[in-house]
Order: structure tokens, then sequence, then C-alpha cells
């Protein structure tokens, strides 16, 4: 699996995202993420994982793996590419946010070795109210 570069793979990104998220990113946010240089995207036909990498530290922007292709190590083997490109590139720490009702994702990271560093309440909008965003953080 090998860095995508460039805006040509916004519509793919933007048609799994969509088939993964309630409100998926289109293809012009796409466009718009993917043109930025700080932006890095791993993409397989089934998942995608795009973060963002500025001095020393990276961010997860969004992982997702199409319903029909989960549990099978997919989004694990995303993490891992992420994690040899960031001690390649000496990055020292990868950060993200997972919703606090989002118990795969949170499984997931927990099994990557990412520990809970925060919490920002009422973070993410339901349609009954809102859920905390949980700050996760990984040591490279
Ligand atoms: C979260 C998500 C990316 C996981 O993708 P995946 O390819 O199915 O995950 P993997 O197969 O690599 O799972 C690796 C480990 O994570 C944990 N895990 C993943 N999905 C899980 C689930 N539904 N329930 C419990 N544990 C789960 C397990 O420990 C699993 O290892 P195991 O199968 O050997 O037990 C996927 O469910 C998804 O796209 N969800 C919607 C988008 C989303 O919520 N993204 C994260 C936003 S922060």
């Amino acid at each position: 699996m090998s860095l995508c570069k460039g805006i040509f793979f916004a519509p793919i990104a933007a048609k799994i995202h969509g088939a993964c998220f309630d409100r998926g990113w289109s293809e012009e946010e796409f466009q718009k993420l993917l043109a930025l240089p700080t932006s890095r995207l791993w993409m397989t036909e089934e998942g995608m994982l795009l973060c963002s990498e500025v001095a020393g530290e990276m961010e997860i922007l969004t992982i997702c793996v199409l319903p029909e292709f989960r549990r099978q190590h997919i989004a694990q083997d995303l993490l891992h590419e992420l994690f040899r490109y960031a001690k390649a590139q000496k990055v020292k720490s990868i950060f993200l946010e997972v919703a606090s009702d989002n118990e795969a994702a949170q499984k997931l990271y927990a099994g990557a070795g990412f520990k809970q560093t925060g919490t920002r309440e009422g973070y993410y909008a339901r349609k009954d109210g809102a859920v905390d965003a949980l700050c996760l953080t990984k040591k490279v």
C-alpha cells in the first residue's frame, strides 16, 4: 500500500467516505483537502485513511472501511502503513478524535496503541443530543 498523492483520488475517496458515514464528505471537499501540502492519503478499493502532517505531528482526519469489507483487518493494515510512514518521517505523535459512541473505532485504536489524553464534551451532534469526542494520542 502506498501513499496516494493529488486531487485525482478525490472521487473515489468521496465514494468510499459517503458509503461509510451518515454525512460523508463531498468530492469537492476531498479535492480541497487533498490539494493541501500537509495531506497524506492511503487508500485501497475497500477503505481509506486520511491524515495531516505538520511540524513532526500527524492527525488522523478520517479512517473508514466499506461495510462489506469490515473485520478483515483492513483498517488495522491502514494504521500500520501510517505508523511505518510516521517512523520513517520521524513524526513524534499521532492524534485523533473519536466519538464516545463509536465502539468499533475505539477498539481499533486501543488495539493499535492509542491512549486517551483528553475529552471534548458534546463535540459530535446526534439526532437526540450530542456525544463527547475522546482525544487519543499515540507516541511513535
Ligand atoms: C472503525 C472501522 C474503520 C474499522 O475498520 P475494520 O477494517 O473493520 O477494522 P479491522 O478489521 O482492522 O479491526 C481491527 C480490530 O479493531 C477492533 N474492531 C474493529 N471493528 C470492531 C467492531 N465492529 N466491534 C468490535 N471491535 C472491532 C477489533 O479488535 C479488530 O480486531 P479483531 O477483528 O482481530 O478482533 C470501520 O468499522 C468503519 O469504517 N466504521 C465507520 C467509519 C468510522 O467510524 N471511522 C472511524 C471514525 S473515528
